[in-house]
C-alpha cells in the first residue's frame, strides 16, 4: 500500500492526485483529526506526530510513505527519511519544481502555515534552483480550520483569503504555491482574489508526478504495493464534519475507521 498522512482532510487532495495519476494502487491514509492543526504547533511536536504517523502506516502495511502536509514536509522530513528505510516523498520540492517551471518573472508566491513559512523551506528549494527568484511568504492560520469546518464557499473565508492575499498583491508575483495540502479545496476562492492571470501551484499533485516516475525507475519497489483499488481512510478522531468534507474532496462515499496511535 501507499501511505499517506496528513493532520486532517488536507492529505486527502494528495490522495485524490495520486489515485488520478496512478490509478489501482491501494492507499492507506491517516488523517490526525484529533491533532489538527499541526501549523501552529512547534517542531519539535510536528517531528514526533510524523514519527508516529508514519509507524501507524507502515506497521498497517504501507511500504512507501507520502508525507501529505507541507508542514511535517517543512520541519519533519530529513528525521523520518533518515529514521525509517521506507522510500519517503515530500511536499515542497515538487512545488517549487513546478512554480519555478510556471514562472516568467520568477516572482512566486508562497501561503502556508505558520510553521511552514517560519522554516523557509520554499525560499531554500526555490533559491537553491534559482537564486535569482524572489519568494513572498505569507502565513494564513485561519485557512485549515476554516477547510477542516468547511467552510469553503462562505463569504467570511473569502474576506479572509483576500486579507492574506493582499501583500502579495502588491509584489506583483506572477506564480502562487499553495503551500498547505488543505489549500486545493480554496483554490477557486484564492484564484478569484489573487486574480485570474496568476497561476496557481498545487502542492497536492507535484508529488504524484513524483511517486509516478519513482515507481516506474523502482520496479522492485512497485511489486510490493498491492493493487486492488482500494482506498482505507483513518483517523485520530472521527467528525461527521470529516467525513462531509473528505466526501466532497473525494467525490466519493468514504468509510472513516477510528484509530488512536
Ligand atoms: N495540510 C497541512 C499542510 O500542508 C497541515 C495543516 C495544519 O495542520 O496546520 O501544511
Amino acid at each position: 500500500m501507499i501511505g499517506i498522512f496528513d493532520s486532517g482532510i488536507g492529505g486527502l487532495t494528495v490522495v485524490k492526485a495520486i489515485t488520478e495519476r496512478i490509478p489501482g494502487y491501494d492507499i492507506i491514509y491517516f488523517g490526525d483529526t484529533a491533532r489538527t492543526p499541526y501549523g501552529n504547533k512547534s517542531p519539535e511536536t510536528v517531528i514526533e506526530y510524523a514519527v508516529q504517523d508514519t509507524t501507524f502506516l507502515l506497521n498497517n502495511g504501507a511500504k512507501i510513505i507520502v508525507m501529505a502536509c507541507n508542514t511535517a514536509s517543512s520541519v519533519a522530513f530529513d528525521i523520518i527519511e533518515k529514521r525509517f528505510d521506507a522510500p519517503v516523498f515530500e511536499v515542497i520540492t515538487p512545488a517549487a519544481e513546478l512554480a519555478l517551471e510556471s514562472s516568467r518573472k520568477m516572482a512566486i508566491g508562497v501561503i502556508g502555515t505558520r510553521a511552514t513559512v517560519k522554516s523557509g523551506i520554499y525560499e531554500k528549494k526555490i533559491k537553491a534552483l534559482n537564486p535569482g527568484a524572489r519568494i513572498y511568504s505569507v502565513a494564513c492560520p485561519l485557512l485549515v480550520p476554516l477547510v477542516e469546518e468547511g467552510w469553503i464557499d462562505r463569504p467570511e473565508t473569502a474576506m479572509i483569503v483576500k486579507k492574506y492575499l493582499h501583500p502579495l498583491k502588491v509584489r506583483q508575483i506572477d506564480t502562487l504555491i499553495l503551500g498547505c495540502t488543505h489549500y486545493p479545496l480554496l483554490k477557486h476562492v484564492i484564484q478569484r482574489k489573487i486574480g485570474k492571470r496568476i497561476n496557481i501551484i498545487d502542492s497536492s499533485t507535484g508529488v504524484a508526478g513524483k511517486v509516478e516516475k519513482f515507481l516506474k525507475e523502482r520496479p522492485d519497489i512497485d511489486s510490493l504495493l498491492s493493487k486492488n483499488g482500494k482506498t482505507r481512510i483513518f483517523v485520530s478522531d472521527v467528525t461527521d464534519q470529516f467525513a462531509k468534507t473528505a466526501r466532497v474532496t473525494l467525490k466519493q462515499n468514504v468509510l472513516l475507521e477510528h484509530v488512536k496511535i
